[in-house]
């Protein structure tokens, strides 16, 4: 078989853990031959490819970012784009695609599937927001770089007597709040999925300076007061169209020093937590799907996202990953107030 690979949407670290496992035990195991696609779906909307062979993937196991390269492009906002697809994987002679990719990544692979494209869909991002997985790679990753940032941040904080915000990613889920928040022992969480009311959280910080403790907030980018009073560029698009976020953990330090008389700063993590090499569990995990995946297109069963459920790895229908988000439960939120009082 002739299979294309490609990773779309935001970068992730355990992208090119993948395309190894894929290609090694794809080539190695079952004779299969590859076409690299660059740049996520523009890679098959306009033809361009890049060679991908063993050769190609030689070292790439502890490597962040992708060797595709990677877009948010959405053929099925284009013009003809499906049509176009169709047309370059046939001329390509492509069989099968492997996509890897997030919520929109996997949303394109779900609707070509409908429409006879053979493809598997690979779950990553480092939301870990993916549905009927428990767990995408670069998750990991991304919570032990914010963990470390906020170990590091609490003698600071106390040093200077100040609050010290930490704003992460995660626009619609706060998992990577919630863990690094408790792996690195946060004083506040505070998600998407809970609008949080802001006199709360300026009471907690005006109580933990009695017991003289400076504070450590841990804010996800996509979270909300309650009461609606965001700064008006939260909602700004940017030149490309995206929702232009972080600035939820600036706003909050403005809102906590003129509240409390307590100096604050913001730290916005950001891009960090998607750069760099993986952690052992993500580059484990990104393998498993990676061998997983090609095992499925060997097998012809299409239409599939492999996904982690407990310790095994197992498939389900891609429509299953991509028909919701996986966001955080209230209860599992609740269970980690409790350390915050
Ligand atoms: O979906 C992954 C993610 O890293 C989100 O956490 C974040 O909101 C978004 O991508 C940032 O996207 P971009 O790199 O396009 O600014």
């Amino acid at each position: 078989m002739r299979i294309g690979v490609l990773t779309g949407g935001g970068d992730c670290p355990g992208l090119n853990a993948v395309i190894r496992a894929v290609v090694r035990k794809g080539v190695g195991t079952y004779g299969h031959e590859f076409v690299g696609f660059k740049d996520g779906w523009k890679g098959p909307l306009e033809g361009l490819t890049k060679p991908l062979g063993v050769e190609q993937v030689r070292g790439i196991l502890p490597r962040g970012g992708t060797i595709l390269g990677s877009s948010r492009t959405n053929p099925f906002k284009i013009d003809n784009g499906v049509e176009r697809i169709k047309e370059n994987l046939a001329n390509l002679g492509i069989d099968a695609l492997v996509a890897i990719g997030g919520e929109d990544t996997l949303g394109v692979a779900t609707k070509l599937d409908s429409l006879g494209v053979n493809v598997i869909g690979v779950p990553k991002t480092i939301d870990n927001d993916l549905n009927a997985t428990d767990f995408t790679f670069g998750f990991d990753t991304a919570v032990n770089i914010a963990m470390e940032a906020i170990d590091r941040l609490h003698t600071t904080a106390e040093s200077h007597h100040r609050v010290l915000i930490v704003e992460v990613m995660g626009r619609h889920a706060g998992w990577i709040a919630l863990h690094a928040g408790l792996a690195g022992g946060a004083n506040v969480i505070l998600i998407p999925e809970k609008p949080f009311d802001l006199e709360k959280v300026v009471d907690h910080v005006e109580s933990r300076f009695r017991t003289n403790y400076s504070p450590i907030l841990v804010v996800s980018e996509g979270a909300v007061p309650a009461d609606g009073d965001m700064m008006t560029s939260h909602n700004e698009l940017d030149a490309f169209g995206h929702v232009r976020l972080g600035g939820i953990g600036t706003w909050l330090a403005e809102q906590i020093e003129k509240r409390t008389g307590k100096e604050a700063r913001a730290v916005v993590l950001g891009h960090t937590q998607r750069g760099g090499t993986p952690t052992a569990f993500d580059r484990v995990l990104a393998t498993r799907f990676g061998l997983n995946a090609i095992d499925a297109v060997h097998e012809g069963d299409f239409g599939k996202m492999v996904a982690l459920q407990g310790t095994d790895i197992v498939r389900v229908p891609l429509i299953e990953a991509t028909r919701e988000l996986k966001t955080v439960p209230v209860e599992r939120y609740a269970e980690s107030e409790v350390l915050f009082g």
